[in-house]
């Protein structure tokens, strides 16, 4: 069976177009709702690489929703409706717009990335390597790349409208969004990698960090938003190839990005194409990691 078109970008005459961000086309459906479109762009070193990624759309909405259902005890979210049958038709009428589509409650997006690492890799890495700590947080000497911390750390970032995030303190996080607020965002984010983590060992994948959005909807009520635990969002490692003093091989971005490193390219837009068998490795990545999280395929 082959799977669905790729689709790069959307656009109708019919839907109002409020945000393209990196990957998600979002659409006004009305005051209260919004469709988050996946597409099947890839970014990394924060540009939009020309080669769509089959299916990438598909899984990240898929792996989304399956989180958002497993964490509901823990944490309401912006989730309406995840089934393309059950869309409003001006939303049916766009075939392309099937299975990569979420209708969500429109929310007041909370300007911060809340941020939780288990582990030590990415910038937290480079921190601790350059200072002994990470955002701020000291930790014990002598931890090697990817060693697990002796807790998760809470690191939130701001969310930059172009480029790089940039980590904030916990303080300046409070500033930004209220104590109150700010007290809220972390234990959630805690209490989520707390649930998600332990279920992913389970399955055999670490979750050596993520990152997650909140916002709030019309009652005032606290929302898990965005995207949750997928490859874009969160380095999942293999808990059996696990070995802490290099890197892993994760099930994100890493053999894109490590294809990158060999060309001759600034890392400045336009990116280079990806070569056929980066871009089809690249979907089994994506597969391989929503079918051991959820158990399922995606029967295609
Ligand atoms: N329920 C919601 N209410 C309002 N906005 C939302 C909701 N869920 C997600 N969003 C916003 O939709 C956008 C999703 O697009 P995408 O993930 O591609 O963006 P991004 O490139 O990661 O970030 P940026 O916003 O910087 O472009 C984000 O701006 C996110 O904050
Ligand atoms: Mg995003």
């Amino acid at each position: 069976m082959t799977a669905a078109p790729t689709v790069s970008e959307t656009s109708y005459s019919d839907l109002k177009l409020l945000h393209r961000g990196k990957v998600r086309d979002v659409y006004e459906i009305d005051d209260n709702s919004l469709l988050l479109v996946a597409t099947d762009r890839l970014s990394a070193f924060d540009c939009i690489l020309p080669t769509p990624i089959e299916q990438k759309g598909e899984i990240l909405t898929a792996l989304s929703t399956f989180w958002f259902g497993r964490l509901e005890s823990i944490v309401p979210h912006h989730l309406i409706n995840a089934d393309f049958d059950r869309m409003p038709p001006v939303v049916k009428s766009h075939a392309e717009l099937r299975d990569r589509s979420v209708l969500v409650k429109r929310t007041k997006v909370f300007p911060v990335e809340c941020v939780v690492r288990g582990y030590l890799e990415g910038s937290g890495w480079k921190d601790y390597q350059a200072a002994g700590s990470v955002c701020g947080h000291e930790l014990p000497v002598g931890l090697r790349q990817c060693d697990r911390l002796p807790g998760p750390l809470f690191t939130p970032a701001t969310k930059a409208a172009e480029g790089h995030d940039e980590n904030i303190s916990e303080e300046r996080f409070a500033e930004i969004i209220g104590t109150e607020a700010a007290e809220k965002l972390r234990s959630l984010s805690l209490q989520i990698y707390a649930d998600a983590s332990d279920y992913a060992l389970t399955r055999g994948i670490i979750i050596a960090d993520t990152k997650f959005e909140f916002g709030l909807d019309s009652d005032g009520n606290i929302l898990l938003i965005d995207e949750v635990l997928t490859p874009d969002s969160s380095r999942f490692w293999s808990a059996e190839t696990y070995e802490p003093g290099r890197a892993q091989t994760s099930f994100d971005k890493q053999f894109v990005r490590e294809y990158l490193e060999t060309l001759d390219w600034d890392k400045k837009s336009p990116a280079p194409p990806l070569p056929d068998d980066v871009a089809r490795a690249t979907t089994e990545r994506y597969l391989d990691a929503y079918r051991i999280l959820t158990g399922n395929g995606l029967g295609k």
